[in-house]
């Protein structure tokens, strides 16, 4: 059955929400109030770390990945220590609160505005 124009238009915008929606991240909208959410401490941050060193026989050498690093609550302590560190983040938001946190950008971080699923 052909559709009339209005129902044709009402498709389109859902389609064009849609892909918005896609677009739209989130996190973006959460970012400053999300490490309030965590149960991680700095402690317990600094604990994951030494657990995170300890499983993957780290030296001084050995730079980590984090996909989807948002704010850096885990791999703050590994870039206090030295380490060197990319992390990959689809919300800017997330990026800039992590920012924030570091009175300098330190040279052994890298962060990625991008989806990692995108291989391009
Ligand atoms: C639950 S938060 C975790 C943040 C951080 N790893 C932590 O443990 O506190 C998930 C993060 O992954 C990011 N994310 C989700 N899907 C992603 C994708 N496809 N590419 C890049 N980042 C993504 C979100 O923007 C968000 O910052």
């Amino acid at each position: 059955m052909k559709k009339n124009a209005v129902e044709q238009i009402y498709i389109g915008i859902a389609r064009l929400n849609r892909i918005n929606m896609k677009k739209s991240n989130y996190y973006d909208y959460i970012a400053q109030i999300y490490d309030q959410t965590r149960w991680l401490t700095e402690s317990i941050a600094e604990e994951v770390a030494d657990f995170i060193l300890k499983l993957t026989c780290a030296t001084p050498k050995t730079s980590f990945l984090e996909p989807g690093v948002g704010t850096g609550l885990n791999v703050i302590p590994l870039v206090k220590r030295g380490y060197s560190v990319t992390g990959i983040d689809a919300s800017q938001e997330m990026l800039d609160q992590f920012r924030q946190k570091l009175n300098v950008a330190p040279f052994n971080l890298k962060l990625i505005h991008g989806d990692f699923f995108d291989n391009r």
